[in-house]
């Protein structure tokens, strides 16, 4: 691991962050929280507070929930696909204006390297004109039916209605916009609680939704605790829908919170995904591929491949090298473009981090590279944890069963394809997952044989708008991007005419 010693002066700056107090978006209005009170949000790099927030919770989430039902119920449930196709382009066009500021804000607020954020502009703005391509592409059916008589029967997509979103903090910009976009897409509205510790760049967004001309309670904004305002999202009855990304505790949660009205869910949770790497694969592609599977974010995403089955031949060998490449990765200040893998959210999840690291070695397992938080230097002040390979891991194992939600790679060797595919399947989870060879015939086997919503071979965490996105098992259900994600947001109902 190289450390950044030093931050260029020409820190990377937002003129959002103008020391004023960060207000809900509610109705089309900046508005203090109904307690007044605020929350801090800080750098993970530094701790140092970036702004103070609204602090929105139930009474709040009501208002923001009668607006959204409002206007719903006013001239935007009405618009005509090509307005909200319009909507969609001209926000896609002020993203990319701003795309820098919204980028360095991600950064600034959840510590993900600028080279990061940066490159998810093609991802970002791609989503956008996605979905704007299908709000003029929503289409029913007509149906031949059996009956006897004359009967005409076809089906309306008609959308949900108000969509509670609730994001987590590790991808703030993607996961608004992911939200966001669907529903403007078919015609909802939507209330959005963002994670607390990264509230900045989904209240910018709800700035640029305002400038590209979104109607006042069409997109609503309401940041606050998950146990306060998150709760009261859940359980709205006036609320058709919870679209939920996070733990999978907080998912059960969700659920339970939903019964009151039965609103629909859809819920994109965690993993422990497996990555899969045989004897036969380009181990130069592989090491790279296999080690920011799980370093990149810090290993803050969902679908990282935390699980390395490692080929016995090739283990001590493929191991050894991942681990090297993990020190050589730049850690560091997430401003720099020189940083390759930044801090940790947050102190919560730096203690949850490090306790894994603690677990790891009690049960056995041996650190080939990192293991500990970085402790001296510049970097002392933030929560840095350097890439970890643990060798030596089972299957029963803690750090081979629990989601980590750090650079911490579990390395477990495997002898053969039908051994590894009952291993890799051997969890609760099933989001993202690996296969690293030169041989077609068992990667297809591999593909098909794991139980998990993506599978990438020789390639780990690639996403497009176009492709479904989601999970098998405890990591959720419901799919986002393709055009499964546009029928979550969308109600299916039949007209029968009776023609003869
Ligand atoms: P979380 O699932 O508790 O938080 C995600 C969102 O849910 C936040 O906006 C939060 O305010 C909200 N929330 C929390 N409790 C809620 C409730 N009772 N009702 C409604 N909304 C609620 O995750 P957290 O605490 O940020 O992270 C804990 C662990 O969860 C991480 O270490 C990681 O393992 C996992 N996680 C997984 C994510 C994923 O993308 N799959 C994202 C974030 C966390
Ligand atoms: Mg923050």
């Amino acid at each position: 691991m190289t450390v950044m010693q030093k931050v260029p002066e020409a820190r990377p700056h937002s003129a959002f962050l103008d020391g004023k107090t960060k207000r809900l978006l509610i109705d089309g209005n900046w508005v203090e929280a109904a307690s007044g009170r605020t929350f801090d949000t800080h750098n993970p790099a530094t701790g140092e507070v970036l702004a103070k927030v609204a602090e929105g919770d139930a009474e709040d989430i009501n208002r923001a929930v009668d607006a959204a039902r409002r206007a719903f119920e006013g001239p935007w449930g009405r618009a005509k696909p090509y307005e909200r196709q319009a909507l969609l382009l001209k926000l896609a066009e002020l993203v990319e204006r701003d795309f820098e500021e919204l980028s360095t804000l991600d950064t600034l607020d959840m510590g993900a390297p600028i080279s990061r954020t940066r490159g998810n502009r093609l991802r970002v703005l791609g989503m956008l004109r996605y979905y704007a391509a299908q709000a003029v592409s929503i289409l029913g059916e007509t149906i031949e039916t059996s009956l006897p008589g004359e009967y005409f029967a076809c089906t309306l997509k008609e959308p949900v209605g108000v969509v509670g979103a609730i994001i987590p903090w590790n991808g703030p910009l993607g996961a608004t916009i992911w939200k966001i976009g669907p529903a403007l897409a078919t015609g909802c509205t939507v209330v959005l609680k963002p994670a607390e510790e990264a509230p900045l760049t989904p209240l910018r967004l709800g700035e640029l939704c305002q400038e590209a001309g979104v109607p006042p309670g069409v997109v609503n904004i309401v940041p606050g605790h998950g146990e306060t305002a998150g709760a009261a999202l859940a359980a709205h009855p006036g609320v058709d829908k919870v679209a939920f990304t996070g733990s999978h505790l907080t998912g059960q949660k969700i659920v339970r919170a939903s019964a009151g009205n039965l609103k629909r869910v859809s819920l994109e949770l965690g993993g422990k995904s497996p990555d899969i790497v045989f004897a036969d694969a380009d181990l130069n592609a592989a090491v790279p591929g296999a080690g920011m599977a799980v370093f990149a974010n810090s290993g803050q995403i969902c679908s990282a491949g935390t699980r390395l089955f490692v080929e016995r031949r090739i283990y001590d060998e493929f191991t050894a090298r991942v681990a090297e490449y993990g020190r050589g990765l730049q850690v560091g200040d997430g401003l720099n473009p020189a940083t390759q893998v930044g801090p940790l959210v947050s102190a919560e999840q730096l203690e949850r981090v490090t306790g894994y690291l603690n677990i790891g070695r009690a049960e056995g397992a041996r650190p080939l590279s990192g293991g500990e938080r970085i402790t001296d230097g510049p970097l002392a002040r933030g929560y840095f944890v350097p890439p970890t390979v643990f060798a030596d891991v089972h299957d029963e194992m803690r750090i081979a069963k629990e989601e980590i939600f750090g650079p911490v790679i579990s390395a477990i060797p495997f002898d053969d394809v039908d051994e590894v595919i009952a291993r890799g399947n051997a969890t609760t989870f099933g989001l993202g997952s690996g296969v690293w060879t030169r041989d077609v015939a068992k990667a297809h086997r591999v593909a098909r044989g794991l139980r998990a919503g993506s599978v990438w071979v020789n390639c780990y965490q690639t996403m497009d708008p176009a492709v479904p996105f989601g999970g098998y098992k405890m990591s959720g259900y419901g799919r986002e991007s393709g055009r499964q994600h546009v029928e979550e947001y969308l109600n299916v109902k039949a007209v029968w005419i009776k023609t003869g």
